[in-house]
């Protein structure tokens, strides 16, 4: 059976969740922030999650796009979502800085729902359609895909990390997963050396032969390769133009006295290096090289996946930190990190990414990270600085920042304490310099260059 869209994008959550109030808010995360302009733009369908345990919603059309949702029942969030892709997937692919949980029954619940994202998708595809296919979530998709519908064209791209081939390799049914990636003409990487490991392992795991960026299988080709994706810059660049916007970072400049500003923003993940972080502030008020009078951080922590027990840990520990450092260091109207358990909206962020003196994006592993690209994207006035941490896709990219190993907290210090000391000109200098690699890459280049890629490979 097949329908009538030329162009499918399939992913774990549709581009909106479901509201309390019966409405729709934008979805969490980077594949959104990235694919949603596409989608858009292109038009389509996309097959995806609402973000809630209802199995019976209904297809709707929003902002040009045609939705399909997928229901998950609260058994499957439990063990596909919550068990299989975020304890199980999550932690192995990000170099396992938590213990990957594993469990049959979550296996058994990742294939299953996969197979119905796949039948989903096979309904709406019209004979011959472009398929994307997106994120860890979805791995077994391209092949359950491909079984009944030979006619389509196929890529895949992992958003996040591809981990070495000795991490992979703990994986129970590991076989089975790579022959799902493997159902897909084009699968797509951040990182080239993402794309090598996934070549090493099937010759590994499958005894097929890779050659260059290329696999033989069940006698067709599967070429590997790395897109390194990037964010609407035009988008950015708007709001930060907006005087609405500069109202707002100028008043929360004000508020917050003469300090220097430094800012997080990330969803409240242990990928995301923030214990790491706060651990450093808390060693340079510690140490007397900033005082709670000469520096504020804003942590904006995104509440994320919130039944999964290393996010409730994380949570704890993160907030005992914050407790710590404000309750040794903080003075009555004057704390020394203001920490927000909240999901803001585009115009704050960009609002916040204008006032803040220095950026911090420390994880400890990312496949990108946006919020680096947006705050650069953001800073038209060419101040601030960003220090970021080595582990991410983006650092490859934005080699003027102040780069900083986050594991080692001496180093995130140094970096944090030369972004402060910088002088203008040389901020400006680098800057510049990074803004000029975004404006290069945008996320329109990225999704052209992979949908290009996919019209010649398949
Ligand atoms: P991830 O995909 O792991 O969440 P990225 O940095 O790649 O990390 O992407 C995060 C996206 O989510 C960015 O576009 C960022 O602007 C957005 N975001 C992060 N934190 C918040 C927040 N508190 N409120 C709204 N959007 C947020
Ligand atoms: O970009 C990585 C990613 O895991 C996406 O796949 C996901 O949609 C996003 O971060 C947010 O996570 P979640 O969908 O679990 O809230």
């Amino acid at each position: 059976m097949s329908g009538t869209y030329q162009f499918v994008v399939v992913a774990n959550r549709l581009p909106v969740d479901a509201a309390e109030d019966g409405g729709w808010t934008r979805s969490p995360g980077g594949l959104v922030t990235a694919v949603h302009p596409i989608v858009r733009r292109l038009g389509g369908a996309w097959v995806g999650w609402t973000g809630g345990a209802d199995e019976e919603a209904e297809p709707f059309d929003f902002d040009g796009m045609h939705l399909h949702p997928v229901g998950l029942s609260a058994r499957d969030i439990d063990r596909f979502y919550e068990g299989q892709s975020n304890a199980t997937i999550w932690p192995l692919f990000h170099d396992a800085v938590e213990q990957p949980v594993h469990h049959r029954e979550w296996r058994e619940a990742y294939e299953a729902v996969n197979r119905r994202f796949a039948d989903a998708t096979a309904a709406l595809a019209a004979e011959g359609a472009t398929v994307w296919v997106h994120d860890y979530q979805l791995m077994l998709v391209p092949a359950m895909l491909r079984e009944h519908r030979p006619d389509l064209r196929i890529g895949f791209f992992l958003h996040i990390p591809f981990p070495p081939v000795e991490l992979f390799m703990q994986l129970p049914r590991r076989a089975d997963l790579l022959r799902g990636l493997l159902g897909a003409d084009l699968v797509g990487f951040q990182r080239p050396l993402a794309a090598q490991n996934f070549l090493q392992l099937t010759e590994r795991l499958l005894g097929l032969s890779p050659k260059e960026d290329r696999v033989e299988v069940d006698g067709r080709t599967v070429t590997a390769r790395a897109f390194p994706i990037s964010i609407d810059v035009d988008e950015i660049e708007e709001l930060a133009n907006d005087p609405e916007v500069r109202e707002q970072a100028r008043h929360l400049r004000q508020e917050l006295g003469d300090r220097r500003l430094l800012l997080g923003v990330d969803r409240l993940d242990y990928t995301k290096g923030i214990e790491q972080r706060l651990k450093a502030f808390h060693e340079l008020l510690r140490d007397g090289t900033v005082t709670n009078e000469e520096a504020v951080l804003v942590q904006v922590a995104t509440p994320s996946r919130l039944r999964v027990a290393q996010y409730q840990q994380l949570r704890d520990r993160v907030e005992l930190e914050v407790g710590r450092i404000n309750g040794e260091f903080g003075d009555v109207g004057r704390a020394p990190v203001h920490y927000l358990f909240q999901s803001r909206d585009r115009a704050e962020l960009v609002a916040m990414y204008l006032a803040a003196d220095v950026m911090v994006v420390s994880p400890l592993r990312d496949g990108m990270n946006l919020v680096a690209k947006e705050y650069v994207a953001a800073r038209v006035d060419d101040g601030g600085a960003l220090v970021l941490s080595e582990f991410t896709g983006a650092a490859a990219e934005l080699d003027e920042s102040f780069l900083v190993n986050p594991h080692d907290v001496e180093d995130l210090k140094r970096g944090m304490c030369a972004a402060l000391a910088a002088s203008p000109q040389d901020l400006a200098g680098r800057m510049r310099t990074m803004r000029a690699v975004v404006h290069e890459h945008t996320v329109d280049r990225w999704a052209k260059e992979f949908l290009d890629a996919l019209a010649d490979v398949s």
